[in-house]
């Protein structure tokens, strides 16, 4: 696929993808969520890649939502595929077997705080912007925010949030949980990219099981979150980097990981 609304790059096994309609605030339009979809899944697949970082060209946005002008207008039949279009991308981000990490740059209102959410981590420059606005326009957030935040910040911030449609920033979204870190604008690709290369030196099949772990043992029973947790980690005996890993332990050296 040919990508017009985003750029795509790919670093020492690291890739980004930058949302770019600046003139827009990255808003997200049906043809850029499917250029998303597409480059994820690029992703997802390639065993070069480690991690996957999203972010947003300009100093002003991430993504400033799902496109107010493209929705004006539309059906309920198009505003249902439009959202499984959103959902269908942003679950596969949140269940690759790989880590995300959103940069988020300036706005990340709506759509742009959902993208976020999708993702394992936010780290945010110090003027990020979120909140999920939509109520004021007249609809609800539609790519997983009544289900997301609330899982992630607690149900009554979520519903301050998004009942009254208000804006928080980078400070009170690191407050809140909502936020990992927060960095000076100026230095949030570069710490991004610095924690990415980290992960991406990580045993890799490891990486994917504790996130594997977490995502769906969340809404497990405990014991039955326990029991897929003992699984998980029991399956990471079967790989030479579990054997490396503790070797270079015993042998007080670095180890060297091949992703076996
Ligand atoms: N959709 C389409 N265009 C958008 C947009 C959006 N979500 N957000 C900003 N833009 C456009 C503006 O229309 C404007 O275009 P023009 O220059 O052609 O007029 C340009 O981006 C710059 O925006 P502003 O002039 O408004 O910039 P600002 O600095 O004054 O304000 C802002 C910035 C507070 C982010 C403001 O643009 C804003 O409130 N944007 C909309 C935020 C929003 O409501 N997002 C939720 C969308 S609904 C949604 O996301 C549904 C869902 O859950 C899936």
């Amino acid at each position: 696929m040919e990508y017009k609304n985003i750029l795509f790059k790919v670093d020492e096994g690291i890739a980004i993808i930058t949302f770019n309609r600046p003139k827009a605030l990255n808003a997200m339009n049906s043809e850029t969520m499917a250029e998303l979809l597409d480059a994820a899944t690029l992703c997802k697949k390639d065993d070069n890649i480690k991690v996957l970082i999203l972010t947003g060209s300009g100093d002003k946005a991430f993504v400033a939502g799902a496109d107010i002008a493209q929705m004006q207008n539309i059906t309920v039949a198009e505003g249902l595929k439009f959202m499984e279009l959103g959902h269908e991308t942003l679950r596969m981000i949140e269940t690759m077997p790989k880590p995300s990490i959103a940069a988020v740059n300036g706005f990340a209102l709506g759509g742009g705080t959902e993208i976020s959410l999708a993702c394992d981590m936010r780290f945010a420059a110090e003027n990020a912007v979120f909140g999920q606005p939509e109520i004021l326009i007249g609809i609800i957030p539609g790519w997983g925010g009544t289900q997301r935040l609330p899982r992630l910040v607690g149900m009554g911030i979520a519903k301050e949030l998004i009942l009254g449609g208000g804006q928080i920033n980078a400070q009170r979204a690191y407050e809140i949980g909502l936020v990992n870190k927060v960095f000076p604008p100026a230095s949030l690709m570069e710490e991004t990219k610095k924690f990415a290369k980290k992960l991406a030196f990580l045993p890799a099949f490891a990486v994917k099981m504790a996130k594997y772990s977490i995502n769906y043992g969340y809404d497990l029973a405990l014991d039955n979150a326990n029991r897929l947790e003992m699984e998980c980690c029991a399956q990471c005996f079967s790989t030479q980097d579990q054997k490396e890993g503790m070797k270079a332990f015993i042998e007080k050296r670095k180890p060297t990981y091949t992703g076996k």
